[in-house]
């Protein structure tokens, strides 16, 4: 074991560069050539790499020093190998480069001829055609895109980035050279690129900065191929593929979006199996940092643990957005802290439920004879009575004669939580969204209360005063869109409940009695339920069960 220092290797002519990440820290353990820190000059970030396997002591440097070849950063025992200090070995080991704009001349100089650009084509007020080609990749040869930032049909400007490519040394953005419109995209993600290779077809206009020459004003297409980058021979000399730097916003960039990382994080993110595209990055110029991908990882786990609302749910990728303004005139909103909530609710109960939607309609001529006889007697007591109420008294009957649909699943502890008590929750809708008040003891109380209590409940939802305890404490849902209308539909279970009852409108239908067609009216009722908790013939058992009760309503006294 020996201690050896860690010095900055040769940086291909830069000066001083900044330490913009720090990738180990002082008893990490090493392999040699695996990044120790990031450097960033004004054209490429570069990770510094370990000059052989051990453990690393200390680093001397922390992010926003500046360093220049030879500097010590830190010190490694080696485990063997190599006593070679970087200094002494006269092989010192390689940069890995991730290239960083460099800044588009606001003139062309000697140094920088416009090779990188055809001649130009067309006055202006035209457009042609180009096609870009991939430019010098700094000697790499078969290099795998592993972004493509643009889509058919984008405008970029000079300079935007086109697509990522990623060796196992660097990561580099190639920019278009030329403002104009995305026409074609030739190549894929995963697609091996060298220099030359076709990249995209790019209309551009004349107005674009280019200078004019003789032709017409039609578009034309030039059948020139541009290349982003010439390639002069010196890497010094190269117009280097740009690094595009993300939005500073505080959210996370897009789905899609492109990221801004070295070829360490990267790795990591992809071992990780972090989509980097959700990472926000803390570093400079939006910079995805190890720190950020391991932050964002921890969260989502946190997250999954608590079963709290992801986004994308479950680990099930997320749907990837198109620009929406490519087809028509939009608007954007931020959705009420309700939708949010109930958009995480639904999607949480509908990923983890397993659910069957059980039919049935129930016979209510009768218990609509009876309640529209009841019409006076409401108006003297100030309540209306709708068919919530016996659908309410029926739910409670049925959860009490089949209390395999009264629990809950404790999936981690594998236990079913059985409820003595019947509380039912009645979907309401509001102008600000769905909300779900709660009747307790539902089975304890008359028609009549259950009337006051549900009208009561549902316009204190409608004026946002129901209270959290309120909406708290259901074993059941009930969702009645009978006042509004349909046949039928496939509720969503309320998780951590395990079944919800679905009412459509009632509607005269002809039943047959066994000697001639009878009109009836019928309820058509939809018994969502978790598979999980409930098998199939209960849930035929409960809306049966329903159906004689509504039938009959005398049978719900018994
Ligand atoms: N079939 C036919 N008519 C029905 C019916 C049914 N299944 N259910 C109710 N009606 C009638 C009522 O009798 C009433 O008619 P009337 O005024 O002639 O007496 C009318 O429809 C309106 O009833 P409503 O005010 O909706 O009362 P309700 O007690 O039936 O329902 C709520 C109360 C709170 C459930 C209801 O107002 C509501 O918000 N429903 C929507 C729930 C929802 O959005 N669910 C979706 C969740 S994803």
């Amino acid at each position: 074991m020996s201690e050896q220092e860690i010095r900055v290797p040769d940086l291909g002519g830069a000066d001083e560069v900044e330490v913009i990440e720090l990738l180990v820290s002082a008893g990490d353990s090493v392999e040699a050539e695996d990044p120790i820190l990031t450097v960033e000059t004004d054209k490429a970030s570069v990770e510094l790499p370990s000059p052989g396997a051990g453990k690393i002591i200390k680093l001397t440097v922390k992010v926003g020093d500046k360093v220049k070849e030879g500097d010590v950063v830190g010190v490694i025992e080696s485990s063997g190998g190599s006593d070679d200090s970087v200094e002494d070995s006269g092989d010192e080991p390689e940069a890995k480069t991730e290239e960083k704009p460099e800044k588009k001349p606001s003139s062309k100089s000697q140094d920088e001829p416009e090779q990188s650009k055809p001649a130009p084509k067309k006055k202006s007020g035209g457009s042609r055609n180009e096609t870009v080609l991939v430019p010098p990749l700094d000697g790499m040869e078969n290099v795998p895109v592993i972004e493509i930032n643009v889509s058919e049909g984008d405008t970029v400007e000079a300079d935007d980035a086109l697509v990522t490519v990623e060796s196992d040394k660097a990561s580099m953005e190639i920019p278009s050279p030329y403002s104009g419109k995305v026409v074609k995209i030739l190549v894929a993600e995963g697609d091996k690129l060298s220099e030359g290779d076709k990249l995209l077809e790019l209309t551009v206009a004349e107005d674009g900065g280019e200078e004019d020459d003789e032709q017409d004003e039609a578009p034309v297409d030039s059948g020139q191929e541009a290349k982003p980058e010439p390639k002069t021979g010196e890497k010094a000399q190269q117009k280097e593929p740009t690094l595009q730097s993300q939005t500073s916003a505080d959210e996370p960039p897009a789905p899609g979006a492109k990221v801004h990382a070295g070829p360490a994080v990267r790795k990591l993110a992809r071992e990780l199996g972090a989509d980097m595209t959700r990472i926000k990055g803390s570093g400079p110029k939006s910079r995805i940092l190890k720190d950020d991908v391991q932050a964002y990882v921890k969260n989502q786990l946190q997250q999954a643990q608590q079963g709290s609302a992801v986004a994308t749910g479950s680990g099930i990728p997320g749907v990837k957005l198109p620009d929406f303004s490519q087809f028509g005139d939009i608007e954007k909103e931020t959705m009420s802290r309700m939708m949010a909530v109930t958009a995480a609710n639904m999607q949480r109960s509908w990923l983890n439920v397993p659910h069957v939607t059980q039919f049935e309609d129930a016979d209510i001529t009768d218990m609509e004879a009876f309640r529209k006889s009841q019409k006076a007697a409401g108006e003297k007591k100030g309540v209306k009575m709708t068919p919530l109420p016996f659908l309410l008294k029926a739910c409670a009957t049925a959860l009490s004669e089949l209390p395999q649909f009264n629990v809950s699943l404790d999936m981690e502890r594998k236990e079913v939580v059985r409820k003595h008590y019947i509380h039912i929750g009645i979907a309401v809708d509001t102008p600000n969204g769905l909300m779900v008040p709660v009747i307790r003891d539902v089975d304890k109380k008359g028609l009549w209360e259950l009337a006051a209590e549900s009208a009561e409940l549902a316009q204190k939802a409608r004026d946002k005063k129901l209270k959290p305890a309120e909406m708290q404490g259901a074993c059941f849902t009930i969702t009645s869109l009978g006042g509004i209308g349909g046949t039928a539909f496939t509720p969503i279970v309320n998780a951590p409940e395990v079944a919800i009852l679905g009412v459509s409108k009632a509607a005269m239908k002809p039943v047959w009695d066994g000697s001639e067609f009878q009109p009836r009216l019928l309820l058509p009722l939809s018994l969502s339920y978790d598979h999980r908790a409930v098998n199939g013939a209960d849930a035929a058992r409960f809306t049966s069960l329903l159906g004689q009760l509504l039938g009959d309503i005398r049978t719900l006294l018994l």
